[in-house]
Order: structure tokens, then C-alpha cells, then sequence
């Protein structure tokens, strides 16, 4: 499983890029706007230069033409930006022109095993399945993902599935056994994946016998 960090803050994707475990970013209108006003162009071909790997930009638009032409727009920008587009028949419509001009497309609030089919018919190169979001309202994120990856597998379709919405580093757990290519994963979820108090411990113990060896 490859690991995306979700965050459109350029000191956490600094940060997570120098680690050496991170193979693109995804970003949406709301995590771009945490990082208060910005020129959305600057911050995407930021992020674009830092991580070589494939960036996820939203659309902002709903018709199916506006969506194309605002894809073509933000795909300029740098050669690895991949469009994000929701799951509607405008999004769908405009992902299959997109997909056909060789455009990657990353098809986002995907909620179900059909919008992930339709996504993968449609052309999309990857599909975003919202587990956390799922969860909230008492369903199971991760057993569409499992089920997306065991469909996919079947039909031989090449789309890539990305567990999204992720909370907690169980999600990461859960979205690798269940076979998922991606997790998209908040900064500070990446930090817990790190942390195990018994490293913590063992570095003490270790460096505290150092001492008794080396004085
Ligand atoms: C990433 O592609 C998604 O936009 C993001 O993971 C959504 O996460 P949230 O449900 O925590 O907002």
C-alpha cells in the first residue's frame, strides 16, 4: 500500500516529503481553506514541486463543461496534478472526456461499491472512498473498500482505490489488509503510524547501556 498525505499545509507536506514514505498528496476545498486565503495556483504547484508523485486538486465547479474546462485549467499547472471530481453524473460525464485526453482523475466522495465501479467505467484513474466519513454516519468505510478492491481484482479494472477520510492509524491497518493501493492520511495520523511507546522505551534502555559501556 502506498501512503498520500491529505493536507494542503506546505510545512506539514515538508515535513511528511522528507521522511521518504509519502507518494503524492491529496488536497480539497476545505483543507485548502484551512490554510486561510490563498492563491489556490500557487499552493498546488507548491505542493507539486515538493512531492514528485501524483497531487490532487478539486474542482469547485458542478456542470459537466465547467468541470472539463476547470480540470484542463488545473491540469496545466503542473505535470503531476491530478483532477479531483465528484461523483455525479456531471462529474461522471466530464471524467470520461477527461480520462479520454489522457487527464488523471482522481473521483472523490465515493460512498459506495457502485460509484467506485461507475468511476473505474467512467475512466477515473483512481476513486476515493470516504471510510471515515462512512463510519460517522454507522456504516462500514472500510468493508466498501474491501469489497471495491475484491471487484476490481475480478474485472482485471485498473483504477487505483484510495481509502480516504481517514481518522486513526487503525484505518491505516484496516485499509492495507483490506488491499487498498493508497491510504490518504492526515499529517498527524502519518505521526501516530511512527509512534510505538515500547521504540520510545527501548531507545532509553539502549542508550542508558551505552552509557555504562562507553564511561
Ligand atoms: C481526501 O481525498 C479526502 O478529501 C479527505 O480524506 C476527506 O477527509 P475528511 O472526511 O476527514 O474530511
Amino acid at each position: 500500500m502506498r501512503i498520500f498525505l491529505d493536507s494542503a499545509n506546505i510545512d506539514q507536506i515538508r515535513q511528511a516529503a522528507k521522511l521518504g514514505v509519502i507518494s503524492g498528496v491529496t488536497t480539497n476545498p476545505s483543507l485548502v481553506s484551512k490554510e486561510g486565503k490563498v492563491d489556490y495556483q500557487t499552493v498546488i504547484k507548491e505542493i507539486c514541486s515538493i512531492v514528485d508523485g501524483s497531487v490532487s486538486a478539486e474542482v469547485v465547479v458542478t456542470e459537466a463543461k465547467a468541470i472539463i474546462e476547470q480540470a484542463r485549467e488545473l491540469a496545466s499547472w503542473a505535470p503531476n496534478v491530478t483532477i479531483k471530481i465528484p461523483v455525479t453524473t456531471d462529474g461522471l460525464q466530464a471524467i470520461s472526456v477527461l480520462a479520454k485526453d489522457g487527464i488523471s482523475v482522481n473521483m472523490t466522495l465515493c460512498f459506495s461499491l457502485n460509484q467506485a465501479i461507475l468511476g473505474a467505467l467512467a475512466g477515473a484513474s483512481y476513486v476515493s472512498v470516504f471510510v471515515g466519513r462512512l463510519d460517522d454516519v454507522g456504516h462500514d468505510g472500510m468493508a466498501v473498500v474491501k469489497d471495491t478492491v475484491d471487484v476490481f481484482k475480478g474485472y482485471g479494472l485498473k483504477t487505483q482505490i484510495i481509502a480516504a477520510s481517514i481518522r486513526h492509524p487503525l484505518h491505516c491497518v484496516a485499509a492495507a489488509k483490506a488491499g487498498a493501493h493508497i491510504a490518504t492520511v492526515p499529517y498527524a495520523v502519518l505521526m501516530q503510524m511512527l509512534q510505538h511507546p515500547l521504540t520510545d522505551v527501548g531507545i532509553t534502555r539502549f542508550l542508558a547501556d551505552w552509557k555504562k559501556v562507553s564511561s
